[in-house]
């Protein structure tokens, strides 16, 4: 596996595989990466010739108060891991590659409507960060497809919405969430817990499959997401959301509507953010 830093050489390996008429698939990453990251490189690899990672702690999707600078940043280990799991090349670029003019003072990209809830309600200006970045690598690589984890739901309908609006000619593929034994998804924030919180931690997902079931017990929506957010209180959690909503746009769903629905949930376990969701189809 080769490793490269800046966009000529990265563009002329890409440029290498095309003119054999190779497929070429993207996996965007922040590093620390874990088997959930592997899983999309390994559907990455059934579904093009080649595939390239990139790994780049974006700083414009960091708030002013989030976890930028603590953010575990670990090349060497991650470079090994990649290239056992079938990584032809990883793209690490320092921030001045990705943004040339300085982050402050980058084009962004707003996706608007699917932004303004959830994750976009709690950390505002991360997804402008994340659609921005994300345009930027598709650009730089030019992949033919990319792979993101439904981990991060509701960033994988923020880039499928940027990708039809601005006809971007790539194929973008959701990937399930990798779990621990217990449920936790895997998330390079879990190694933030201590014992006593990771034990809590599977919480949230056995929330999640409660509100599953109490929906199709017929139980209405907002008692439910009531419900989820002061079990996870009472546990030690701070909750940001507990809601059920549309999976196609994240809208709140109609009374009585049951179809295409998911539940989500971000709460806070000491230091900790951690989300979390469940289709229920
Ligand atoms: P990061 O958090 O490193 O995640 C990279 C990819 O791995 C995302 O598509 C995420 O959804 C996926 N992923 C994380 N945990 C997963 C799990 N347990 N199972 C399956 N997939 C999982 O998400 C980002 O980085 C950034 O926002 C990025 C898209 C790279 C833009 O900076």
């Amino acid at each position: 596996m080769q490793t490269v830093q800046d966009a000529p050489s990265l563009r002329a390996a890409v440029r290498g595989w095309r003119s054999q008429g190779q497929t070429v698939a993207l996996v965007p990453t922040m590093g620390n990466l874990h088997a959930g990251h592997y899983s999309l490189l390994k559907l990455a690899r059934a579904r093009a010739d080649r595939v390239v990672a990139s790994v780049f702690v974006n700083p414009t999707q960091f708030g002013p108060n989030e976890d930028f600078e603590r953010y575990p940043r670990t090349l060497a280990q991650d470079q090994a891991g990649l290239a056992e799991h079938g990584c032809d090349l990883l793209f690490a670029p320092e921030v001045a590659t990705m943004y040339p003019f300085g982050a402050e003072h980058s084009a962004s990209i707003h996706v608007p409507g699917i932004t303004d809830t959830l994750e976009g309600a709690h950390r505002p200006g991360h997804f402008d960060g994340v659609a921005t970045v994300v345009c930027k690598l598709f650009n730089l690589v030019q992949p033919d497809l990319a792979v993101f984890g439904q981990k991060d739901f509701q960033q994988l309908k923020v880039i499928e919405r940027m990708v039809r609006d601005l006809a971007l000619p790539v194929k973008v593929m959701g990937a399930p969430t990798l779990r621990a034994d217990d449920g936790l998804a895997l998330s390079s924030r879990n190694q933030y817990l201590s014992d006593a919180e990771r034990a809590l931690a599977p919480l949230i997902r056995q929330t999640l499959q409660q509100m599953r079931e109490l929906l199709g017990k017929g139980h209405a929506r907002r008692i439910i997401e009531e419900a989820a957010q002061s079990k996870l209180e009472r546990a030690g959690f701070v909750p940001d959301y507990a809601a059920i909503r549309r999976a196609e746009d994240l809208a709140e769903p109609a009374e009585g509507e049951r179809e295409g629905l998911v539940a989500l949930i971000a709460a806070r376990l000491g230091t900790t953010r951690l989300i979390d969701n469940l289709p229920f189809d």
